[in-house]
């Protein structure tokens, strides 16, 4: 791993949580009994990662312990954001709609830097994946033992994640994950292989089953 301090995390919390649709950002509904970004927050500093950005909503201040910044308009401009306020060599990037990721999973995106510009927590695809056209046509059946559901953390060196974010807003707007900005700068980007069950809270059926799992945890 590249630097001489430890990786610094920047905590996503700044999204309005359209469809999970309970009129609040996602972050902060309470989810197990802490609010949601509690969840990554503990896992972070289980994982010893000592400085901490978070990417905040209108409205919000940051968790104790921790830096916040006003997010942006995008998810990647709210990375932008939170980028200006770290100076580590390395830098883990991660959703705090992922509650249930484990602390282990820090580390080894972290550690597979070493042979990438970016590494990216993904899970195995279970499921036959389609290519349909726009009349629900499929178009083609992709070779499922290629393919990984992207998830975070990603980490990147921190001079690789500020040249990728240095586009403009159109591009950080199509951007769904940030690897993506690399990828299409030319970098070199490694799957950590996880477990499915760092899923992305996005609907109310997925806060039912990530409440159940973290109860299971308390
Ligand atoms: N995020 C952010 N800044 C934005 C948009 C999203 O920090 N402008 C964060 C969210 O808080 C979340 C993560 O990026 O932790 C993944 O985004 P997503 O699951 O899409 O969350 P929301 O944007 O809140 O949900 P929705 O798209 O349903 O509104
Ligand atoms: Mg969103």
């Amino acid at each position: 791993m590249a630097g001489t301090s430890g990786p610094a995390a920047l905590l996503l919390a700044a999204g309005s949580g359209e469809r999970l649709g309970l009129g609040r950002p996602k972050a902060f509904v309470e989810l197990a009994g802490r609010p949601m970004l509690e969840w990554s927050l503990v896992a972070l500093r289980a994982a010893g990662i000592a400085e901490i950005v978070v990417a905040l909503p209108d409205g919000e201040s940051a968790p104790a312990g921790a830096c916040g910044v006003r997010g942006g308009a995008s998810r990647s401009a709210s990375v932008r954001a939170a980028l200006a306020e770290v100076s580590a060599d390395v830098v883990l990037v991660h959703d705090a709609a992922r509650p249930l990721v484990t602390p282990d999973v820090f580390a080894r995106v972290a550690e597979a830097l070493a042979e990438a510009d970016c590494a990216i927590a993904a899970a195995r695809v279970a499921d036959t994946v389609k290519e349909a056209d726009d009349a629900s046509m499929v178009v083609a059946t992709l070779d499922r033992s290629r393919l990984w559901a992207v998830q975070t953390p990603q980490g990147f060196r921190r001079d690789v994640l500020a040249r990728a974010l240095d586009v403009g807003e159109d591009v950080l707007a199509r951007a769904t994950d940030d690897a993506w900005l690399v990828e299409r700068a030319g970098g070199t980007v490694r799957v950590v292989e996880t477990s499915p069950a760092n899923f992305k809270v996005t609907t109310p059926h997925d806060l039912r089953v990530a409440e159940i799992l973290l109860r299971e945890r308390c």
